[in-house]
């Protein structure tokens, strides 16, 4: 079994892009710029846009952060929307999120200039996704293909089992992975990619075990703790676990009665300890995709910034 290091791997391209803005700044060009929008204060979304923030700075990205109270009106955020749309200092943004109840995302998500939109989510960048042309691909999609293609795991011909169908993961990954490969992505060797026989499944499949077990590559994206078990998966497998679930730790997990650490822990949406014996490959839950997802928010903004300034 071997671990894919997506912690090493968005290291290694992180350094790639640093490398690539230096040189920019060095021609006397202007750096790119990423605006992260952020309304209200969810703690989730105030850590995931910190750590986008600082995976910015590390490689030279110029970065703005907005933060707008969770009172902001509809027709305020569409218009900070349309700002940064006119915006020439500013190459990309996203729209962190969840956003408050009285928000409709979609009429948000569906207002950004599908060129600045860095997290590939409007319905221009996925319907350009869908139909082969260039696009802003979304970064955990992305992340899972630069993952499986730094690792040399070929999907051609092979069977992907996605779980879940999310818009933001399952059904873009999909839609990814089945492509023709000509829908390369900056950077990266297409060469084995796409071409894949994929089955999306999702709570309402029946005999789910039986439809994973005939996978070659199971992606993982319900938001459900030890989902994916070890009868479940085929001996040699590769299983890309892109659950994120914040779970009680038991009290034997602590070192002493004083140990002070938090009583949860980070796991993904695989029986990790069960499964990673039976698969060729298999992600780590923290470490694994979740850097790959940030690393590819970077990739898109460079992109955006190449193609469009
Ligand atoms: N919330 C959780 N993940 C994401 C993401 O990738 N993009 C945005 N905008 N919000 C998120």
């Amino acid at each position: 079994m071997t671990l894919l290091d997506g912690k090493q791997i968005a290291a290694t391209i992180r350094a790639e892009l640093r490398e690539e803005i230096d040189a920019l700044r060095q021609a006397g060009h202007r750096v790119p710029c990423l605006a992260v929008v952020i309304v209200g204060e969810n703690p989730a979304s105030v850590t995931y846009v910190r750590n986008k923030m600082r995976a910015c700075e590390e490689v030279g990205i110029r970065v703005e952060r907005i933060a707008l109270p969770d009172t902001v009106s509809e027709e305020e955020l569409l218009a900070e929307v349309h700002r940064l749309n006119a915006d020439p200092a500013i190459d990309g943004f996203i729209v962190q999120l969840p956003l408050p109840a009285h928000i409709n995302e979609s009429t948000i998500l569906s207002a950004i200039d599908y060129r600045k939109d860095v997290d590939g989510l409007t319905p221009e960048n996925v319907g350009r996704t869908v139909q082969g042309q260039p696009s802003i691909v979304s970064a955990t999609p992305r992340g899972i293909r630069e993952l499986l293609a730094r690792y040399n795991i070929p999907t051609a011909g092979k069977h992907v089992v996605v779980i879940g169908r999310s818009n933001i993961v399952g059904k873009p990954v999909a839609m990814l992975l089945m492509q023709r490969p000509y829908l390369s992505l900056p950077g990266m060797s297409a060469a084995s990619l796409g071409d894949a026989t994929v089955t999306i499944c999702h709570s309402k499949t029946q005999d789910l075990a039986a439809i994973c077990r005939t996978a070659d590559i199971i992606i993982v994206a319900a938001g459900s703790p030890g989902l994916l078990t070890a009868d479940m998966v085929r001996p040699g497998a590769t299983i890309i676990d892109v659950g994120i679930n914040r779970v009680p730790t038991t009290n034997d997990q602590r070192l002493t009665t004083n140990d002070q650490r938090p009583a949860t822990k980070l796991v993904g949406d695989v029986d990790f300890e069960n499964v990673a014996p039976k698969a060729a490959y298999i992600t780590p839950v923290p470490g694994g995709v979740g850097p790959m997802t940030i690393v590819s928010l970077l990739q898109n903004t460079l992109q955006a910034y190449n193609e469009h300034s």
